[in-house]
């Protein structure tokens, strides 16, 4: 067994439609995702052999296509297929999906008209539950210097492969002992984690940062949205600093891959996430949300 092997147990990953292990997925040195973070991707988990929120996630990467200008060679009905196919082949129960589209490859060059024909890459690997300390105790999470990418940058909106500062963002919070990065904009707004949506809770309302703010509209962040709504709880979209995350009741994260997450720490501001009401009552109704699409034949494999 090669090293990459023992890192991906179980894991099949899908290169235009080539089915193989980790160790084989193989992907040209001149593709543009590798040279230039030429790519966009989407991220999503399956629950007793059902895909989680599928048709939300291929609304996003249609729209993250759209927003850099890449041109899909692929249908929506294709790409399922191939993602359905590659989870057959894994045979799992609960998986975790990535799926990565690129520009394709090119002589070197930036201009993305050199570009030839998308590479599509499904990897998909058992994902096993996330440590219960993150929901029973919560994590610790710091505001650091790098900044969320400006609109007029890569939209953040554009859930795209380039994702270095965030990757800037993680290593300052990691080098100073935190879980993870909270990110603002240029006039010091907050946006978003570097892979979670960030909430807060004051005097009863929740508040999460508006779209004009900077960030990806998570799948959990809309489906939070819609229970909030549908159950009258009081609630903002709107302009959030640090200072009103360091004076929350309660603070907490969403995304795909984890839920929602209870925040013990922010900076040096400490929460009690024992007596955390709305994340609690939030968490029900969300994980009912989850239960209710198990039974969807659409996308069962
Ligand atoms: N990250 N913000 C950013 C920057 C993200 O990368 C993600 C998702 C989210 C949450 O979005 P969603 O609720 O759709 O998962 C917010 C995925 C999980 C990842 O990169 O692994």
């Amino acid at each position: 067994m090669s090293k990459l092997d023992d890192l991906f147990p179980k894991t099949f990953v899908n290169v235009n439609g080539n089915i193989t292990n980790a160790v084989d997925a193989k992907i040209s040195i001149f593709d543009r995702g590798f040279l230039y973070g030429d790519s966009i991707y989407e991220v999503t988990l399956t629950e007793d052999r059902s895909i989680i929120f599928w048709e939300e996630h291929l609304d996003r990467l249609e729209n993250s296509a759209h927003l850099i200008g890449l041109p899909l060679s692929l249908t929506r009905e294709q790409i399922t297929e191939e993602v359905k196919k590659t989870l057959v082949k894994a045979n799992l129960e609960r998986a975790y999906i990535r799926l990565v589209v690129t520009r394709g490859e090119g002589i070197i060059s930036l201009d993305p008209n050199t570009s030839t024909q998308n590479n599509f890459v499904i990897i998909t690997r058992p994902f096993p539950p996330n440590p219960s300390e993150w929901y029973q105790e919560g994590v610790k999470l710091c505001f650091v210097s790098v900044l969320r990418n400006d609109k007029r940058s890569v939209d953040p909106n554009a859930k795209s492969g380039n994702y270095l500062n965030n990757v800037l963002a993680i290593n300052e919070a990691k080098q100073k002992g935190f879980f993870d990065a909270l990110m603002v904009n240029k006039d010091g707004y907050v946006t978003e984690g570097t892979t979670f949506n960030i909430w807060l809770v004051k005097d009863g309302v929740v508040k999460t940062p508006s779209l004009e703010s900077g960030l990806l509209k998570g799948i959990t962040r809309t489906k939070l949205l819609k229970i909030i709504r549908e159950n009258n709880i009081p609630f903002e979209e709107c302009s959030l600093t640090p200072d009103d995350f360091h004076q929350a009741d309660e603070v907490f994260m969403t995304a795909s891959t984890k839920g929602i997450v209870p925040v013990n720490r922010v900076d040096e501001y400490h929460y009690n996430v024992e007596n955390f009401k709305r994340v609690k009552e939030l968490t029900t109704y969300y994980q009912g949300m989850v239960e209710s699409l198990k039974n969807d034949q659409k996308y069962r494999y």
